[in-house]
């Protein structure tokens, strides 16, 4: 195993929110990540490198071990499931809520319940908690316009301020999870690389801390 340390970072939201979060804990890209097409990245640490990756592609990297440590929002997490990884931090960034949703004051009338969402996993372990029979269908975005499609009775999806599902006629339902941005590490470098991520990992911590 080299000593090197790769952090897989989610591109797109949590992304913005991560790099000052980074740089607070003494991590700097060496050059400017929005401005260029590569994907794996120095930076002012020698044995630190990033690679800038799709957000659900990120469980996946580190439980393989390809990457040492990840940055992923829960809701991913919850949908991947968390088998060869620790979750040593809240990352305390990106923070809202997995909700069911529909038209607003539309009652569920199918035996069988519809549910759209990217979250399939999630929405089966949700509905089948609750003793409520669904169907579920897979969607890869826009989850929102699937009732009102009639593609779907209910969605389970990401809400914060709530103005998507408002914006489409739709109303909050049930809280599945509160979600928030999580460091994973992959199981085997938290044991054969623990001195350097233990330090790491701690100015990440104080990090989240000091903003409070
Ligand atoms: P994607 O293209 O996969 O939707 P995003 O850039 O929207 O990528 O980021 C997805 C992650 O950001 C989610 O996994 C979740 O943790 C978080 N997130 C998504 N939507 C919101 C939101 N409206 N407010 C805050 N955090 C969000
Ligand atoms: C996310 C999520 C909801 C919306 C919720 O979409 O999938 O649609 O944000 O936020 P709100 O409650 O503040 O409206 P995003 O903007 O990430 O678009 P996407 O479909 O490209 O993921
Ligand atoms: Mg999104």
């Amino acid at each position: 195993m080299s000593k090197q340390l790769i952090l897989a970072l989610s591109k797109g939201r949590i992304l913005e929110e991560t790099l000052p979060l980074l740089a607070d804990a003494g991590i700097e890209p060496a050059e400017d990540l929005g401005k260029s097409r590569k994907l794996l990245f120095d930076t002012n640490l020698e044995d630190v490198k990033l690679v800038v990756i799709r957000a659900t592609d990120v469980p996946t990297y580190v439980q393989m071990g390809a990457a040492d440590l990840g940055v992923a929002g829960k809701d991913v997490l919850l949908e991947h499931g968390a088998e060869g990884l620790y979750e040593p931090l809240d990352l305390e960034i990106a923070g809202c809520r997995l909700m069911t949703a529909g038209i607003t004051g539309a009652v569920p009338v199918h035996a069988r319940r519809r549910v759209a969402t990217k979250f399939v996993n999630v929405a089966r372990r949700y509905y089948a908690e609750q003793g409520i029979q669904a169907e579920v269908i897979k969607l890869y975005g826009a989850m929102e316009l699937a009732p009102l499609m009639n593609l779907a009775d209910e969605i389970v999806d990401i809400v914060d301020t709530g103005n998507t599902l408002r914006a489409n006629g739709m109303e909050p339902r049930e809280l599945i999870a509160d979600i928030s941005t999580r460091l994973v590490v992959n199981k085997a470098s938290m044991t054969m690389k623990h001195a350097r991520l233990k330090p790491l990992i701690g100015r990440l911590r104080d990090a989240v801390a000091t903003r409070r």
